[in-house]
């Protein structure tokens, strides 16, 4: 199918076949300068910026370009010193309408095709329970990862799980030491089913609960190894035995390694990002390499010993202090960490996975890090200039009013935590109305607003800020948030329910309004509010083309939002199963079809799911 025309395109090609027609060959090629206005559909300043190189005033060459139009489906009126304000036929905006109702994509194009991706992504520590820290990094990434996937990208997503380390001797040290440690499976955990669980089964229930337990251990053994030297020094031994390949201490580690990432994929689940056990890129799976990283690093001079430590210098990344800062690649006591381990796993993704963008979803306090390690891998020459890798930073989680997101006890809130608040925050808030769903889809509908909710609070924070976790405002069925887009999106459904349930009543036009070639009638005149309306969701492809170059949801949900509210103001001025005509009424009802598939298709890609009831 041919691509779908945006108007914007349309206007540009109008403008520059005008100035084809007006100007000499070395000028009609220019860009047509044709941007958004407030004023009319669109403007150009073309006439100002030509005139002197064609020899005539911005003015002239404004009313010149005028005339050339007038006969076509772009009109232009002049103002100022030879501004052009834009406006496209009615005709030609039902017609856009029409193609992209009949294109499955919505008018959106591939220009992400050919282009591999790396997302890394999530990245949370075994042993330790998901906490709301977490669910940045798991929401962005996916949504970026949803974004380039339907740009037509390849994405190649990366969890870089945190399973090796110094933390592991310690940890398994102190459940050896401390056998009556409650984590591992407990043998009545099935069938013991209690009430209040909702449909979480046994084995679930069983997966975190040993995370929350192992969660604590955790905190235990860090609290056992900041008070007591013996318990370091025997920690230690114990990563000797781990890295040397003893085996009672692999596993115990594999164990805790499945416990743990059974957990996440619970959650992963939950959340529905896409994650899955195969996106597993682990720290450890590097660790057989890191020994040979760090001899080439040092064999071209690039790593130095300073203070018994093997480092990277770079001039270019400097502490506040505007000293270099080291890049330490092998600590003191013959360990690699996580800097070395962050060099082999970028050499793998540009060798191995043959990626061109590398995108590192991870929070902004690690900026430095990722600046110290894209350099040095640069200087090694692992990072040929082909290849983009860059950090993806986003500001913190904060609770209620900014505050810190705390427990009443004063500890990080568990991400189970969120989800199960907001989805009985979103049941609060969708039963406090008269809604008419069965149980069993009310649950649904409920859990998919919580989620939606978080996920959307999350996304819709401009990347670079603090997000802020209010329930009751994220739950909300007003304003700027998930719940209130999905409203709006059934209630777009609904509509088209109704209209179907109509037609099929009629018998002289037994048509089906939700078919696939709904006829326009392009020679109805357009209300202002259906011009906006179609020139809002004429940018739907703009839109997720800047968050695939910059980067940013919140984008995409700014766009969406807009779109709910234009809806509004559309359906409120313009009458649909009421309409003065059967012509005016399927104009208005493949109107509320396309605002909806664009709707569905834009929360699918912030990874929220769309209800079509609530
Ligand atoms: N596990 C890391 C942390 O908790 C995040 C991993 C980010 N990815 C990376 N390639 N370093 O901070």
């Amino acid at each position: 199918m041919a691509a779908v025309v945006a108007a914007k395109t349309l206007a540009e090609d109008l403008v520059s076949a005008a100035m084809g027609r007006c100007l000499p060959a070395a000028l009609s090629g220019r860009d047509p300068l044709v941007r958004s206005s407030e004023h009319a559909d669109f403007q150009s300043n073309i006439a100002l910026s030509l005139a002197r190189s064609a020899g005539t005033t911005p003015q002239e060459l404004a009313r010149t370009l005028q005339q050339e139009l007038d006969a076509g489906p772009l009109t232009a009126a002049r103002s100022g010193p030879g501004f052009l304000n834009l406006t496209l036929a009615d005709s030609a905006l039902w017609g856009l309408v029409a193609a992209r109702l009949a294109d499955p994509r919505l008018g959106v194009g591939a220009p992400q095709a050919g282009i591999r991706t790396v997302v890394d992504y999530s990245g949370p520590n075994i042993a330790k329970e998901m906490h709301v820290g977490h669910l940045p990094s798991t929401v962005i990434g996916d949504c970026l990862a949803r974004v380039l996937g339907f740009l037509g990208g390849e994405v190649l997503r990366q969890n870089h799980l945190g399973d090796w380390g110094t933390s592991f001797g310690m940890l398994i040290q102190y459940l050896d030491e401390h056998p009556e440690a409650p984590w591992r499976s407990r043998d009545d955990a099935v069938g013991g089913f209690c009430a209040g669980d909702g449909d979480m089964s046994a084995a679930e229930r069983d997966v975190s609960e040993r995370i929350s337990a192992l969660d604590q251990l955790y905190r235990a053994a860090r609290a056992e190894f900041e008070a007591d030297a013996g318990f370091v020094q025997r920690s230690r031994l114990r990563v000797v035995a781990l890295q040397s390949g003893d085996e009672p201490t692999l596993a115990v580690w594999r164990e805790l390694v499945a416990v743990s990432t059974a957990a996440f994929q619970q959650i992963y689940d939950r959340l529905g990002v896409l994650l899955t056990p195969r996106d597993a890129a682990p720290e450890s799976t590097y660790n057989p390499v890191l020994g040979r990283i760090v001899e080439e690093l040092a064999a071209a001079g690039l790593a130095v010993e300073s203070e018994g430590a093997l480092c990277v210098f770079s001039d270019d990344t400097t502490g506040p202090d505007g000293q270099p800062v080291a890049l330490i690649v092998r600590k003191q006591d013959g360990g690699y960490g996580y800097a070395a381990t962050d060099l082999a796993t970028l050499r793998h993704r540009v060798e191995a996975l043959a990626a061109d963008r590398i995108l590192y979803v991870v929070d902004a306090r690690q900026a430095l890090h990722f600046r110290m390690v894209f350099s040095a891998a640069r200087r090694a020459g692992w990072l040929p200039d082909r290849v983009h890798p860059a950090h993806v930073p986003f500001g913190m989680v904060l609770g209620p009013g900014g505050r810190p997101f705390k427990t009443r006890s004063g500890t990080t809130v568990a991400l189970s935590e969120l989800l199960d608040a907001a989805v009985d925050g979103a049941r609060a808030a969708i039963t406090d109305k008269p809604h008419g769903l069965p149980p069993a889809e009310l649950e649904r509908v409920v859990a998919a607003a919580g989620i939606g909710a978080v996920k959307y609070a999350q996304l819709s924070t401009s990347r670079g800020k603090n997000s802020v976790f209010d329930i009751e405002q994220m739950v909300s069925l007003h304003g700027d948030t998930g719940v209130y887009l999905q409203y709006a999106h059934a209630r777009i459904h609904s509509i088209l329910a109704k209209a179907a349930k109509a037609a099929a009543e009629r018998p002289e036009e037994p048509e089906s309004h939700e078919g696939p070639d709904r006829s326009l009638d392009t020679a109805l005149p357009l209300h202002p509010a259906e011009r906006a309306l179609i020139l809002l969701l004429d940018g739907f492809a703009e839109v997720l083309g800047e968050v695939a170059t910059e980067l940013e949801p919140h984008r995409l949900c700014g766009y969406l939002f807009t779109l709910a509210k234009a809806f509004t103001d559309f359906y409120g001025a313009c009458p649909v199963l009421k309409a003065a005509s059967p012509q005016s009424r399927d104009n208005r009802l493949a109107l509320c079809q396309l605002t909806g598939k664009t709707l569905a298709q834009g929360l699918d890609l912030l990874g929220i799911q769309t209800p079509q009831r609530m």
